[in-house]
Formats: C-alpha cells, structure tokens, sequence
C-alpha cells in the first residue's frame, strides 16, 4: 500500500508564500490505512530519538514516553492513548488533516483537546518537515499532556490564545512567541542539568543535540516580557533557548492579565533573535557562529 496522504483542501497565497489549506474538521485517526512504511517511519524515528534522548530530555517527558509505550511497535492508536489522558489529566486528542487557523487551535487547547496531524513524513525525508506531521505532534508534545502542570499550561494558553486572537494580530504575536519559546522550544533547568522539553527539539535529531552541545546559540534565563518581545526564525535552528526552572515558573506566569502587558509591548520595539541584553540571565551567550541575520520574524 501507499503512503497515507492528507487531504489538502488548497494552497492559500500568502505572505510567507503557498501554504497549504485543510479541512479543520476532527477526523477519525485513519489507523488501518497505514502502510508498513509509515508504521516502518514512526519506528526508525521513535528508535532513533529515544537512543538520543536520556540525558538530554527532561525526565518527565522521558517518563511520559514509557507510560504510553509510545514504542510498543507501529503509529499508536489515538484511542489507546486517550484511555492514559482520560484518568489522569483529562486531554484528548483529536485527529486532524494538518496546521489549523490559530483560532480554531486555540479553541481546541481551551477545551483540553490536542490536535494531532494523523499523517506520517516519507521515508525519504526523515529530517525535514515544512509543516508539522503525526511524528512532530505526537511523540514531541503529547508525552507531556500527562504532566499536570504542563497540560494546565496548554490549556491555560489555549484560553490566552482565543483572547489575544479577539484583541488583534501584535497580541497574538506576543502570544506566539511564548508558545514557540516553551511549548515548541524550550529548555528546563534541572539538577541534574540543563535539558530540553520543547516539541520542536525532542522530536528532531539534529537540533536535540546542537540546542545542548552547540556554543552557536545563546542560553538565556525565561522572562515573559522578553519572550514575547523576541522575533524566532522558522528556517534554522533557534538562534536564542529561553530556560525555564520549572514547569510550576511557566504556568504560574499565564496567570497574570496579559491585555495590559499586550499594550505595553506595542509601545516597544522587538529584539532580534540573536540579541542578548544587559539585563537578561545568561546561561550561555552564544558565539553566533554560523548565524544570518535577516528573516527573524
Ligand atoms: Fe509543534
């Protein structure tokens, strides 16, 4: 049988070029039209991720891998899972064709409903993604939805998200960007080290290990304001790591009203991806090597 392809509705133009259109509508997680390649595909990468991972992911998304048994053999079934999610933190997750419209996501996260792509990347491209697929959602997110604090955190978001969505677009950048630098992003500090937690880093080999090891980019102290003020880049690896203490740092500081803190910043100019500033926690200020510094946004 073939690779298993979502249904695309149209390419839509937009400033970032032709993006790719789906039905927003939940589906049914399309399990028996897998093929051995894609069950081939989430093997090699769940194997090859979890060869790579200890001492480098944080233990509760090393844990929450296990309690799954995300590696038990093949795409996992929704349905399992949500059996987990529903006696302990009560998420979901729903199956969907691809990236949904930011208020339709929110909306999702609000109601404790995580969407998850139900397509699965190509053999031939096992590195690079341009949206995010099955393998990026799942194993890269959803381990953590059984940490308590951390699916508060999503929900949390979720409810910010419709809110800065009804208060205008440079709100809903700041709000982004928190997501990007945690959620997608982030570092932890922990006792035994600094480790990642970020979907975006646990679900790729190559940045799992240049976020850690490499002297590029910088490592600085989480702060929300300076997030939120911060441009990221979408075509390489991240030029800036924002480091978090604990989970509990990052729900208590959803929290606070944002509506004030969204006037604030659009009096304020943004900061590259690549800036370190006087005031900020210094982990590791990076050596830039490498880094272009135009198409930070
Ligand atoms: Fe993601």
């Amino acid at each position: 049988m073939n690779h298993a392809n979502p249904r695309k509705i149209e390419h839509q133009h937009t400033d970032r070029g032709y993006i790719p259109v789906y039905t927003t509508d939940v589906v049914e997680q399309p399990w028996g039209s897998y093929s051995k390649t894609d069950h081939d595909v989430w093997d090699t990468l769940f194997r090859r991720q979890c060869k790579l991972l200890p001492g480098r992911a944080c233990q509760a998304f090393l844990e929450n891998v296990e309690r799954f048994g995300l590696g038990d053999g093949g795409i996992p079934r929704f349905t399992d899972l949500n059996k987990l999610l529903a006696r302990t933190t009560g998420w979901k997750l729903v199956a969907v064709e691809g990236l949904l419209p930011d208020d339709v996501f929110f909306n999702h996260l609000a109601h404790r409903r995580f969407p998850v792509s139900w397509w699965i990347r190509n053999p031939e491209k096992l590195d690079y993604l341009s949206e995010p697929d099955l393998f990026h959602d799942l194993f890269g997110h959803v381990p953590l939805l059984l940490n308590p604090v951390f699916a508060d955190y999503m929900q949390a978001y979720g409810q910010g998200g419709t809110k800065a969505f009804g208060i205008g677009p440079e709100a809903l950048m700041n709000l982004t960007r928190l997501y990007w630098y945690t959620v997608e992003f982030g570092l932890i500090n922990t006792p035994e080290g600094m480790r990642t937690y970020g979907s975006g880093i646990v679900s790729s080999r190559g940045e799992s290990i240049y976020c850690l090891d490499s002297p590029a980019p910088n490592r600085l102290g989480f702060n929300l304001e300076r997030v939120m003020r911060t441009r990221y880049r979408i075509d390489t690896f991240q030029q800036t790591y924002f480091v978090i203490d604990s989970f509990e740092q990052l729900f208590e500081v959803t929290k606070a009203n944002f509506t004030p803190i969204y006037a604030r910043l659009k009096q304020q100019t943004d900061y590259a991806a690549a800036e370190v500033l006087i005031e900020d926690r210094v982990f590791t200020h990076g050596t830039h090597e490498g880094f272009v510094s135009d198409g930070d946004r």
